[in-house]
């Protein structure tokens, strides 16, 4: 852990990761890239140039989770801030830009409770960037960040304190990138920072029309597109890689079995690729495809059967009127 020097007293951020291969990307490609079918995580998108794309992302016509998602947090602001009798403090998972962190914690700030501000990100920049932001608009707010892994670092997070209940938010639908077992897990480890009082509030994407869902991840202005190959311009940087980004075509589908989008990258033509800092060679076959990210799609008896695989229990569902996306809020069950 690096604590870094920082003037302003009401910041404070722990970074748990240093660089790429902290965020385990060396092991990811060699274990992704020399399987029978090829695959890397989607956590290695977000360096810097991954993070911008994915804002452009969210300001696309096609791509409809962030606005509806938006729309619901500002329609149930006042009924989310009331956590525990009003809360004081929001954790969240996977903050980013903190683009709509700024409703829950305005009505936070009108109920009078709002103390602190705990951002969780892999992106070391956009939680400093967050924090000096935040520490400006809202008087008297305090903000501890951590950078870290979700698979590794939620234990870094500061534990509930009593009469300070806390809101702890994963939204987007990020919980969706995760496969079933990892993704209970994850929601075991979660519920791990819930006090009585605390509620996790999970924004998850719903099972909709094929034809919404497909073009939400390839919209046509192919931001999604460089969104996706960015992730080999990461491998190519931090691991001296030679990734032609060119020889690969971005690929989005629902699978309706699993109900989840998986997005791909297709060899345009046969690849050698060398991975240098690995000493690997690469062959991709003309056409073969490497899996970058699921993104699971959800019914609330979903939702309801993970929260209570995962020692959770889902108190409050809010949904759009088109039933795209929904934000539950959970408590933990007491064992
Ligand atoms: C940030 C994981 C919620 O799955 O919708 C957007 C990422 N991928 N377009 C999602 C993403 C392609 C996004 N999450």
């Amino acid at each position: 852990m690096t604590p870094l020097p920082l003037v302003d007293p009401t910041i404070r951020i722990d970074s748990h990761l240093d660089a790429a291969h902290e965020r385990g990307l060396a092991d990811d490609v060699l274990d992704g890239l020399t399987r029978p079918f090829k695959e890397l995580p989607p956590k290695h998108f977000y360096d810097e140039r991954g993070c911008e794309l994915f804002d452009a992302i969210c300001e696309l016509p096609e791509y409809y989770p962030t606005r509806t998602e938006r729309g619901l947090l500002e329609r149930h602001a006042d009924a989310l801030a009331a956590v525990g009798g009003g809360a004081a403090e929001l954790v969240e998972l996977g903050s980013g830009t903190a683009a709509k962190t700024r409703v829950l914690l305005s009505a936070m700030e009108r109920r009078g409770t709002l103390r602190r501000y705990v951002p969780f990100d892999v992106a070391e920049s956009v939680v400093r960037d967050s924090a000096e932001a935040l520490v400006r608009e809202y008087g008297g707010l305090r903000v501890h960040g951590v950078v870290g892994d979700f698979e590794r670092h939620l234990g870094e997070i500061p534990s509930p304190r009593e009469g300070e209940p806390r809101i702890v938010a994963l939204l987007g639908g990020t919980i969706g990138n995760f496969p079933p077992g990892s993704r209970r897990r994850l929601l075991r480890e979660i519920g791990e920072l819930l006090g009585p009082d605390d509620r996790l509030l999970l924004g998850t994407g719903l099972v909709t029309e094929v034809e919404a869902l497909e073009a939400a991840y390839d919209d046509s202005a192919g931001v999604t597109a460089d969104f996706n190959r960015n992730v080999l311009a990461v491998v190519n940087r931090e691991l001296e890689a030679d990734f032609p980004l060119d020889g690969f075509a971005h690929v989005a589908f629902f699978d309706r079995r699993h109900e989840w989008i998986e997005m791909r990258l297709r060899a345009l033509r046969p690849l050698s690729v060398l991975v240098g800092a690995l000493d690997l060679r690469v062959e991709v076959a003309a056409g073969e495809e490497i899996r970058t990210e699921i993104s699971a799609k959800f019914t609330r008896a979903r939702v309801a059967d993970d929260f209570e695989a995962a020692g959770l229990r889902l108190d409050e569902w809010f949904e759009d009127d088109d039933g795209r996306h929904a934000l539950s809020l959970a408590a933990r069950v007491r064992d």
